[in-house]
């Protein structure tokens, strides 16, 4: 089993994330769950990881809340896509249980100085949180196995012309972690945009007869006009839940080596992530960036995650 911290902003596709590890119990050791600002305000984030908590009644998971604005740069937020709650289309009650008390910076240092294993890290959001645990405590580095994210793109942006929405919403963070030369896994929007819902797949998922189910297809439905208008997609992205995906199958996925520099200094193009496969450039530094996906198989993967759960 790979120990895992899911470091999120639920997000409808972070919540698909979350819910096909849960789902997955041979395979993850959940160690917690951490949140940051990014899709909606942090206090929405925080309360929408314990939703789905307890939609899946893993309430034994826990979640430490974590930063609330980027490291420079003023929060940005993705109502256009998510709602203003960050999982509108869903309706989950209000959630008994809490956040811990300690800061998520300080789990993810605690947890990776103390692992006995290394631990793997799923990064869906903007990189705040990670950034600064490297910064606080640099030793963590060696017990992080492999840090697997979505962001940043090989084809322009969707935030922007430029820049993908986490990478654009903390760009320093972002630099800071992908140049920190820890293994690292890039699964950006080239790809992401493939894994998209379809009239098919929500059926589906509203009637596979659970409430996670129901859940999953309200949240996905919401913001498809978004993604079809403004992207130009065949439906909405699913983006984070390429990570899951690829933890699980590996086989569906391929990756390029690349360097990959995320721009934190000029205004107009801030948070692209400039990406290079020429071996002057990769000798110097590279990461995995993925550049194909088998997305229909993907699709299936959710599908079949989603209808283990019983009410
Ligand atoms: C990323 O931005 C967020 O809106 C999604 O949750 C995903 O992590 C896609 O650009
Ligand atoms: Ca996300």
């Amino acid at each position: 089993r790979r120990p895992l911290i899911i470091d999120c902003d639920p997000g409808a596709d972070d919540a698909v994330l979350i819910l096909m590890a849960l789902a997955s119990p041979q395979d993850f050791d959940v160690l917690g769950i951490t949140t940051v600002s990014g899709n909606a305000p942090i206090h929405w984030i925080n309360k929408n990881a314990l939703k789905i908590l307890e939609l899946s009644k893993r309430t034994d998971v826990k979640v430490f809340g974590g930063c609330g604005r980027p490291i420079l740069r003023k929060p940005v937020y993705a109502a256009h896509v998510h709602g203003e709650s960050g999982i509108d289309g869903a309706s989950l009650p209000e959630p008994e249980s809490s956040i811990q008390p300690q800061h998520a910076v300080d789990f993810i240092i605690e947890t990776l100085l103390h692992s006995a294993q290394k631990v793997t890290l799923s990064v869906s959001g903007p990189m705040t949180n990670i950034a600064l645990a490297l910064i606080k405590e640099p030793d963590i580095a060696k017990n992080i196995e492999e840090i697997i994210f979505m962001g940043g793109s090989t084809n322009g942006g969707n935030i922007t012309a430029a820049a993908e929405f986490n990478f654009y919403v903390d760009p320093h963070a972002a630099y800071i972690v992908v140049s920190s030369g820890i293994p690292m896994r890039m699964i950006g929007l080239n790809v992401t945009h493939q894994l998209v819902t379809s009239e098919e797949r929500l059926r589906k998922l509203n009637s596979m007869g659970n409430e996670v189910g129901r859940q999953v297809a309200g949240m996905l439905t919401h913001g498809v006009d978004s993604d079809i208008t403004r992207l130009g997609l065949l439906g909405r992205s699913v983006h984070d839940a390429c990570i899951a995906a690829y933890m699980l199958r590996p086989d569906l996925f391929t990756f390029k080596k690349m360097n990959v520099i995320v721009d934190h200094s000029n205004e107009a193009s801030i948070g692209a992530s400039i990406v290079n496969e020429y071996p002057a450039h990769i000798q110097d530094h590279w990461i995995w960036v993925a550049d194909t996906i088998r997305a229909d198989q993907a699709f299936d993967l959710i599908i079949d995650l989603m209808r283990t759960y019983r009410d």
